[in-house]
């Protein structure tokens, strides 16, 4: 048998529709297939590879610190240099009030820690999230999703879980003093890009300041520069009590954080004690890689042009079969309206040495999401081959 049919056989599938694509290497925005073809990764591994794929710096200090030590013991024993840094670098970016962090291994797993760390501060059951967010695949983080479609077959899933509309001021009376917290996505990703509007935000903070909830931003997809500062909540003026990140966080290695004071924090100390453990969270490797990609982030500050860039390809993708082109930086969702055409898209840039994508709960946009290091000249090339295809696809639209 073949890499594909193995793969096929014994690597578990979720769809019946998997790309296929065999990867030989990673470099810059570009990946390369067994055949040395080279694919333009126009939505970054999905918001991960913000500066690209293998960054020399991250590669570096993978290997400096895989051939120093790796893992040595489960969470919080031990004090190993490249967590304590990046806990220093990176909460330094950050907000006085969001002053400890806790590590784990993925985006779902930030999210469940601040949902047990909302309940276990507060005292309080019942959580709070927004319909078409995604907020991650576990039990805990699934529960927060208001799809029908994707949880029904899972249920029962956690009890206490109420769901408000994003961007409706009305549905903020829905937090009491009986929410625990309220887990929202600075800007939701999943639905096709959607921003806040009409300081939202805002009026969340002040709602669940007012009755003694907590805010969790989920930046898990739109941190790390994604949106055109590091941080998303910078952009709408807002400071969350719990921030969770991922994704863009380790440079192409797996790792998450929730973030808070350290006051909420400590709450997993007692009663009981040692009240959220994880053996992996906050590997020494990861750290490492981590810390690479926040210094070279804050070197080279390639956020700084998502929004430019993003009118850049709004400029360049002017075709009648596009219905909308929704930005927050460099998340781009185009508008086709037609999942079937979508999907036509997909393959054919894919043909064509481009990897673009659809979103999970709206599939009848394309998702375009660079690394934030392609440059004006590579996006006009994504560009064209995009436009090709949607000519090609919606030729008789
Ligand atoms: C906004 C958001 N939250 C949480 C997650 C879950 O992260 P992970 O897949 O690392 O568990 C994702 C992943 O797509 C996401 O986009």
């Amino acid at each position: 048998m073949n890499l594909r049919q193995l793969f096929l056989s014994h690597v578990a599938q979720t769809s019946d529709m998997p790309l296929m694509l065999e990867i030989d290497k990673g470099e810059g925005i570009y990946l390369y297939d067994k055949d040395g073809k080279a694919y333009i990764d126009m939505i970054s591994g999905i918001g991960v590879s913000n500066l690209g794929h293998c960054h020399p710096n991250v590669v570096n200090a993978i290997q400096e610190q895989s051939a120093r030590y790796m893992h040595t013991m489960v969470y919080g024993e031990y004090v190993m240099t490249p967590q304590v840094k990046l806990a220093h670098l990176l909460t330094s970016q950050l907000p006085e009030v969001l002053d400890n962090i806790y590590f784990v291994n993925s985006g779902s797993e930030a999210t469940e820690g601040a949902m047990k760390l909302a309940k276990r501060f507060t005292g309080r059951r019942e959580i709070i999230s927004c319909k078409k967010a995604y907020h991650g695949s576990t039990q805990g983080s699934a529960s927060l999703m208001s799809d029908d479609y994707f949880t029904r077959a899972f249920r029962p899933l956690l009890p206490d879980i109420r769901h408000i509309e994003y961007n409706d001021e009305a549905d903020l009376l829905k937090i009491t003093n009986q929410t625990a917290c309220v887990i929202l996505e600075t800007v939701q990703a999943e639905w096709g890009v959607r921003g806040p509007e009409n300081e939202y935000l805002k009026k969340v903070r002040n709602r669940c300041t007012e009755v003694g909830a907590l805010m969790v931003l989920d930046e898990i997809q739109v941190g790390y520069g994604r949106i055109g500062t590091l941080f998303g909540f910078e952009k709408y003026q807002v400071v969350p009590d719990i921030l969770l990140l991922a994704k863009g966080m380790g440079g192409g290695m797996p790792i998450g954080a929730f973030i808070a004071s350290r006051h909420i924090m400590s709450s997993f100390k007692d009663n009981p004690f040692l009240g959220h453990i994880t053996t992996f969270g906050g590997h020494p490797v990861t750290c490492a890689a981590a810390l690479a990609t926040l210094e070279t982030i804050l070197e080279t500050r390639p956020y700084e042009e998502a929004e430019a860039k993003a009118s850049f390809v709004k400029e360049k993708l002017r075709h009648h079969a596009i219905r909308e082109i929704r930005n927050v930086g460099l998340l781009m969702a185009v508008d086709i309206g037609d999942f079937d055409k979508v999907l036509a898209i997909i393959h054919k840039v894919l043909s064509n040495g481009l990897i673009v994508d659809w979103f999970l709960f709206n599939s009848e946009s394309i998702r375009l999401a660079p690394p934030l290091i392609i440059t004006f000249e590579e996006l006009e090339k994504a560009c064209n081959i995009l436009l090709d295809a949607i000519n090609e696809v919606c030729a008789d639209s």
